[in-house]
């Protein structure tokens, strides 16, 4: 099939400039697997406990892989980092927070580092460190990104201050119009969390895939009752996206009465049944209306691929010299 080349792929020698995000208890190692075997890169999102590490490196078998950090978990178990390294990992993946203290670490394991930066002021401080690659993520992304800015604007402009260091787009995007959009922003690639929960490789269950192929963007919102009710700990300027369920309309105006009894709140809300998406919440981003199946990450990076030649192809049909 054609190929997109671009500053990410020859970097990392991949066929494809897509990555699968790390998410915690859903990018394990059989979807990033399945991305790496597809041209990709997978990246799995392990959590920072030493066993679902050696457990979902394991489960990605021989494909070469990434693994990625929350950094302000990462602060409470700084052995993680160590145990992740040890596996021999083609990338390490630091988001939400000032990630440049563990860069040393990570270089001297001779391990490329790419940071997922939200603001303009995060991306200056990853490459100032001597980042490799850097993800700008717009809160349009499902799960936890920034609150002030959107995918279209931050790109662009990480891309303006990043030089030769390639700039991988989040935030918004799930087909091949999204990735060709991206390139013609700077971009070298893309990374995609939302659009990989409902493949057959992620850890999801099935009704948390049917709620995102059923979901629609304009039932997102961008809120910290997530967070409240999940894991307070979470820091307040990193919000998450998901998908308005009956809890959140409880909650809604009221996260200060919340806040308040927020320990009975929260383990009231923890007692449900994890899989009871009329109390439990999903996380998704905006382009969940692009979502409308659930096919293997193979068929998904091949179509997407096709898709983005096939949009950059019907653009450049439309200049007229
Ligand atoms: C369900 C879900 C869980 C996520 N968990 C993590 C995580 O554990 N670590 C992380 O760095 N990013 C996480 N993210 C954010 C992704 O890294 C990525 O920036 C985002 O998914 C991109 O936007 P999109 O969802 O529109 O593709 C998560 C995203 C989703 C949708």
């Amino acid at each position: 099939m054609a190929r997109i080349e671009t500053a990410l792929t020859r970097l990392l020698g991949i066929d494809h400039p897509i990555f699968t995000a790390p998410m915690s208890g859903i990018a394990g190692g059989a979807l990033a697997n399945a991305v790496s075997h597809a041209g990709g890169m997978g990246i799995i999102g392990p959590g920072a406990d030493a066993a679902s590490i050696r457990r979902e490196v394991a489960a990605a078998g021989n494909a070469r892989v990434a693994i990625g950090f929350i950094t302000w978990r990462l602060e409470r178990n700084p052995l993680a980092l160590d145990v992740a390294l040890e596996t021999g990992p083609a990338a390490v993946l630091l988001s939400f927070g000032d990630s440049t203290a563990w860069f040393p670490r990570i270089r001297a394991a001779g391990c490329k580092i790419i940071c997922q930066v939200q603001t303009l002021a995060l991306a200056r401080a990853a490459l100032d460190a001597g980042a490799d690659i850097l993800i700008a993520q717009g809160r349009d992304a499902g799960g936890h990104s920034g609150a002030m800015r959107g995918t279209i604007g931050l790109v662009p402009a990480v891309v303006d201050i990043a030089g030769s260091v390639p700039v991988v787009a989040a935030g918004g995007i799930a087909d091949g119009r999204g990735l060709a959009a991206a390139l013609a922003l700077g971009a070298s690639g893309v990374s995609m969390g939302t659009r990989f929960t409902a493949t057959r490789e992620s850890l999801w269950s099935d009704g948390r895939k049917a709620a995102v192929v059923g979901g629609e963007g304009d039932q997102t919102v961008q809120t910290r009752i997530y967070d409240t009710l999940n894991d307070p700990d979470w820091p307040r300027t990193f919000p998450a996206r998901m998908l308005r369920n009956p809890t959140f309309d409880r909650w809604e105006h009221k996260e200060a009465e919340l806040e308040a009894s927020a320990e009975t709140e929260r383990a009231r809300f923890q007692a449900t049944p994890p899989d009871d998406l009329s109390q439990r919440m999903v996380l998704a981003g905006e382009a969940v209306d692009l979502i409308h199946d659930v096919p293997s990450a193979r068929n998904l990076v091949e179509r997407i691929v096709a898709e983005a030649i096939e949009a950059m192809r019907r653009g450049a049909g439309s200049i007229r010299d």
